[in-house]
């Protein structure tokens, strides 16, 4: 999961894809394509949505996203078209290139729909990232099929 700051939109995408996926299914991660807040906690009204629906992202630290991301993982998520732009820009390979989605694909195919930058916003507009992302999440786990197992 990849945002710009990695404190508000892509900490809520890793939040709420290891909340709901089967956690031997997959490894859920994410960075920001900028290094400004590597190593810090994600935007305190992230931390609080996501508590409002049960997820503590409060352990999250940021990172930068790099090269090696595309050795690690299958799949990379982008938040808006500059995410991808970004990415895309280190990629070394068609098959990495591959890997790389705007995460509101999953719900909007082909409509190329950015998920909003609430930083610079209230409360809000976290509440709608927060939303937007369940949705897009839950679309990704059943696509790559990731549920957890019924008992
Ligand atoms: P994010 O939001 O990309 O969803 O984490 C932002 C957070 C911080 C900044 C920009 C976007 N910033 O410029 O510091």
């Amino acid at each position: 999961m990849v945002c710009l700051g990695n404190i508000c939109r892509s900490p809520l995408a890793e939040g709420i894809l290891t909340e709901i996926a089967d956690a031997n299914k997959v490894e859920v991660n994410s960075a920001g394509t900028g290094g400004w807040h590597v190593g810090s906690q994600p935007d305190p009204r992230s931390i609080a949505i996501a508590k409002k629906n049960g997820i503590d992202i409060s352990h999250q630290r940021g990172k930068q996203f790099s090269t090696y991301d595309y050795e690690i993982y299958d799949h990379i998520f982008v938040m808006d078209l500059s995410n991808y732009n970004d990415v895309i820009k280190l990629a070394k390979t068609d098959a990495e290139k591959a890997k790389v989605s705007l995460i509101l694909d999953e719900i909007f195919p082909g409509e190329n729909v950015d998920v909003p930058d609430p930083y610079y916003g209230g409360a809000f507009g976290f509440e709608n990232v927060y939303k937007m992302l369940y949705q897009a999440c839950e679309k990704i786990m059943s696509r790559l099929s990731l549920q957890k197992e019924a008992n």
